[in-house]
């Protein structure tokens, strides 16, 4: 009974008199501007500031400078309720605030291992500015012991230990669908060590919670694993998916009955069972590497996780493998139109993306691109300014030698194959997310490889 009050006091305070924490984010990226949003809309007082002056004036000026649906919305509603701001001005925000979310990129090195230098600057940042309490939450995906480190290196910097609490509250956020995955998520996670920042981490999420949300209150490490583990099981699930799409084809067998048929076992479940060119993307490639460094490092071996990525490297290069295969392997001088340049629909990111793999094993045979992405063409054209980038996906049909769909946006189901057929020369395509239906491209005499659905 004591413990219950002790809970529902604060929630009923926080009511009352809004004793939402005030709260900065340190890095505004894909995941630190949707927090920092989110975290708005939940009526918590909140600075978003990064290094980037570029990126904060676009914030500032009202531009969004991601491709993310309805964050627009929410920035724009929070900023006019004086509730979110954007600044390079991080001392200050730190000052400001009694919740410092760190959200700035966690790359990967060359062992695999996580880069933690951006960590360790903002850490650094909030030593030198702490004027008083506060938590120290880390929303990036940080390596299994990052939060004893940053309370040592806190310590280490002078930082008194009765003027702050290190927490971990990872980020389940799918690109595409972020707002709506902070808003609603299937479980908001807290490593916690101490029973004051436990209490300002529940006023920050007290609407969700109060919704019904579940929360998984645990200790730092036990935090720090969930969100690697989240990620590696379904990193795994995909590899395998994607295997048995590959015996599939070879077989003859359909993978769209077999995915259906596995997900209603409720122990496997329909969802993230979709076949494709592979999974990318700024977290899974990277955390089941850094996974398997951590596993090293406790000589713990991750065998499942090393052959998911091993089972990925190739799976990537299928989309190439299957063209080539429709075009009797020429491909020197052969244009080639890619429709999808993001690593799934809903976004500009091309990080880890499998359109990348494509484009090099096309240019590495000579051929030519004309790619059309509804999001990403500005994002790839950094990468590889020599191939073409069209506005539409007709206009990267046109001429070319055959098409190759790589990311699953919603209009490339729409694309109206009589008009793909008489803009392409020959009616040669590969559909590497199954968007298009095999009955109606065999009617139209297509020449044609889905995934896992005949050769
Ligand atoms: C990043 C990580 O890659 C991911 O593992 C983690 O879970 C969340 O953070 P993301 O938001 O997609 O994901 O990264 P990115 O879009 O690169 O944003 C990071 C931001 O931090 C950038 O805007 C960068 O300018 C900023 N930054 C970086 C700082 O503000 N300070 C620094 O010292 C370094
Ligand atoms: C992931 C996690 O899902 C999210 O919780 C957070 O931790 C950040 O990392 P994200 O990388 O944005 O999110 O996208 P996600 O929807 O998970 O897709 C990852 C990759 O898997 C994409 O390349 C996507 O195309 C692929 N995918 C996904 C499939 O190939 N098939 C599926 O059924 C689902």
């Amino acid at each position: 009974m004591k413990k219950l009050l002790f809970f529902l006091l604060p929630l009923y305070l926080l009511y009352c008199f809004d004793l939402h924490p005030s709260t900065a984010i340190i890095g505004t990226g894909y995941v630190g501007s949707t927090t920092g949003a989110c975290l708005a809309y939940l009526g918590n007082k909140t600075i978003c500031c990064d290094v980037d002056e570029q990126k904060i004036n676009a914030w500032n000026q009202g531009i969004v400078p991601i491709y993310e649906p309805g964050l627009a919305e929410l920035v724009s509603q929070a900023v006019a309720h004086n509730n979110l701001s954007f600044t390079t001005d991080i001392e200050q925000a730190i000052k400001e605030s009694e919740v410092v979310f760190i959200a700035v990129g966690t790359p990967m090195n060359e062992d695999g291992s996580a880069n933690l230098s951006y960590i360790e600057s903002a850490i650094k940042m909030i030593a030198a500015n702490i004027n008083g309490y506060k938590v120290i939450c880390t929303k990036s995906t940080v390596p299994i012991g990052t939060g004893n480190w940053i309370k040592q290196t806190l310590l280490d910097a002078g930082v008194k230990a009765e003027l702050f609490d290190v927490v971990s509250n990872p980020e389940f956020l799918r690109e595409g669908s972020a707002v709506k995955d902070f808003l609603q998520p299937d479980r908001i996670v807290i490593g916690v060590e101490s029973e004051r920042a436990e209490m300002m981490m529940r006023q920050v999420y007290a609407k969700l919670i109060a919704q019904g949300v579940p929360l998984v209150v645990t200790n730092l490490i036990t935090s720090e694993s969930i969100k690697y583990a989240a990620n590696a099981f379904l990193a795994t699930k995909l590899s395998f998916i994607n295997e048995i799409a590959n015996l599939c084809d070879a077989s003859g067998a359909d993978i769209t009955t077999l995915t259906y048929a596995i997900g209603l076992d409720k122990r496997i479940s329909p969802h993230f069972l979709k076949p494709g060119p592979g999974f990318g993307g700024s977290c899974f490639p990277k955390d089941c590497e850094a996974l398997i460094h951590t596993g090293k490092t406790y000589h713990v071996p991750m065998m499942m996780i090393e052959t998911a990525l091993k089972v990925n490297a190739e799976q990537k290069k299928k989309p190439f493998e299957k063209l080539r295969l429709l075009l009797n392997d020429e491909l020197e001088g052969k244009t080639i139109a890619i429709l999808g340049l993001a690593f799934k629909d809903n976004t500009d990111d091309i990080r880890y993306s499998p359109s990348i793999t494509l484009i090099e094993q096309l240019l590495e045979r000579g051929a030519c691109i004309r790619a059309y992405d509804p999001a990403a063409n500005a994002n790839m054209a950094r990468l590889f300014p020599q191939i073409i980038y069209c506005s539409s996906s007709y206009e990267a049909l046109s001429r070319a030698d055959a098409l190759v769909i790589m990311t699953e946006w919603p209009e490339f189901k729409e694309l109206d194959l009589v008009q793909v057929k008489s803009l392409l020369k020959e009616p040669i395509l590969v559909d590497t997310r199954n968007m298009l239906n095999p009955d109606v491209l065999k009617r139209h005499n297509f020449r044609f490889s889905l995934m896992g659905q005949g050769k």
